[in-house]
C-alpha cells in the first residue's frame, strides 16, 4: 500500500497567516522530514496551545490544553508519541497510554511550577496536615503527583475540588491557581507557594493600562495570574478556554494575558479578531522547535520512563481527575 504525504506547499494553506511565505520556505525541509517520518515511525504530535504557529498549525494532529491532551493520550493508537510541549506533559502520556513510546524533543523543556516541590515536600505536607486531602496541579513531576490523592488542570480544578465534598485541601503547588480557585469555590486551601514563572509577571496594573489605551477590549486571563490580576480580566481560564471564548464570544478586539503563541496561534484561527500584545514568552515552551522535532522522530530521543515504583500511583490521580 502506498501512503501520499502531505508536504509543505500543501501545508502551507493551514499556516498562511500566521507564517509570512519567506519564512516558510526556510522551514520546508525539516516540515517535510516531519511529514515523511511521522508515517514511517507511525507517530502522532500532540502540540500544547502555547507551541509556535509551525508546529501548532502546522505539523501537529492534536492541539489542546493540559486537560485535552491528558485525555488524547489515553486514545492514541500509533506507536509513538511526540510531545510538544513541557516535560509534565510527556510524563502525563506515558503514565496514561504506557506501551507508547513518548518523545519530549528538549530535556530541558521544564516549568517552574513542577520545579518548586517534590514528593518529599508533599509527605511532610501531610503530616502536617494529616487527613486533608491534596489535590496537585498537573504541572508536577509524576513523583508528586504519586503522593497526591487527585491531579487537576486549570481547566477541571473547581469541579475537581467540589467532586471532593470537603471544606478543606492540601492543593499544590502553584498559589495563585489555588487563590483563584478558592475565591470560586469557597473551599480552604492550604497552599504551596510555587508560581508560573511566566504569569506571576503579569500585574493588574498593567491590566488597567492596556484598558485606558484599548477602551472596549476584552481581557482573558490564565487562573495561573495573580488574583488581583484575575480580578481586572473579563473571563479567566485555561489555554483552551480562552480558546473557546474567542471562538463563541464574537470579541472583536482580545487582549490574551498569558504566554504569546497563544495570541499568534488564534489570531490565525480568527483574522477576524484583533489581537492586542499583552504576552510573555514561557523559556520551556519556547524550546521546542521544528528542528527539535524533527530530531526526536530521526533518533528516538528523548524518551521518557517513568519509575515503576511511583507509576501506578500517579496514575491513579490523573485518572480520578479524568473520571471527574
Ligand atoms: P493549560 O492547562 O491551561 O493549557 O495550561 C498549562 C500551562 O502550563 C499554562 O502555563
Ligand atoms: Fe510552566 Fe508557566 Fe511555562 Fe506553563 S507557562 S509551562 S506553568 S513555566
Amino acid at each position: 500500500m502506498t501512503t501520499t504525504l502531505i508536504t509543505a506547499d500543501q501545508l502551507f494553506r493551514k499556516v498562511d497567516h500566521v507564517v509570512p511565505a519567506v519564512e516558510w520556505a526556510t522551514m520546508a525541509d525539516d516540515v517535510n522530514a516531519i511529514m515523511r517520518l511521522k508515517a514511517e515511525r507511525n507517530a502522532v504530535i500532540l502540540a500544547h496551545n502555547y507551541m509556535r504557529p509551525e508546529i501548532f498549525h502546522g505539523i501537529s494532529d492534536i492541539v489542546g490544553d493540559s486537560l485535552a491532551l491528558a485525555r488524547e493520550a489515553t486514545t492514541v493508537e500509533a506507536d509513538v508519541i511526540v510531545l510538544a510541549g513541557v516535560h509534565f506533559m510527556a510524563e502525563t502520556a506515558k503514565l496514561l497510554n504506557p506501551s507508547k513510546t513518548v518523545l519530549i524533543p528538549d530535556l530541558r523543556s521544564g516549568c517552574s511550577l513542577a520545579e518548586s516541590i517534590t514528593a518529599e515536600d508533599v509527605r511532610e505536607l501531610r503530616r502536617q496536615h494529616p487527613g486533608v486531602p491534596v489535590v496537585t496541579y498537573v504541572n508536577t513531576s509524576a513523583a508528586v503527583k504519586a503522593e497526591s490523592d487527585i491531579c487537576c488542570t486549570s481547566g477541571n480544578a473547581v469541579s475537581v475540588i467540589e467532586s471532593l465534598g470537603v471544606p478543606e485541601v492540601i492543593m499544590i503547588p502553584d498559589q495563585y491557581l489555588a487563590r483563584n480557585i478558592a475565591a470560586q469555590t469557597g473551599v480552604d486551601m492550604i497552599i504551596w507557594p510555587g508560581a508560573c514563572e511566566v504569569h506571576e509577571q503579569f500585574t493588574a496594573a498593567e491590566v488597567r493600562a492596556l484598558r485606558d489605551e484599548y477602551p472596549g477590549v476584552t481581557v482573558l486571563a490564565h487562573p495561573e495570574c495573580p488574583p488581583e490580576v484575575v480580578a481586572e480580566a473579563d473571563f479567566a481560564g485555561s489555554t483552551a478556554q480562552m480558546s473557546d471564548f474567542v471562538a463563541s464570544r464574537r470579541a472583536s478586539m482580545v487582549a490574551l494575558v498569558t504566554e504569546c503563541s497563544m495570541s499568534a496561534n488564534l489570531a490565525g484561527a480568527h483574522p477576524e479578531v484583533e489581537f492586542i500584545g499583552m504576552c510573555r514568552l514561557c523559556p520551556h515552551m519556547q524550546r521546542i522547535t521544528l528542528k527539535g522535532i524533527r530530531t526526536a522522530l530521526e533518533t528516538g530521543r528523548h524518551e521518557i520512563s517513568v519509575d515503576p515504583a511511583i507509576a501506578d500511583r500517579a496514575r491513579l490521580a490523573v485518572e480520578r481527575m479524568l473520571a471527574v
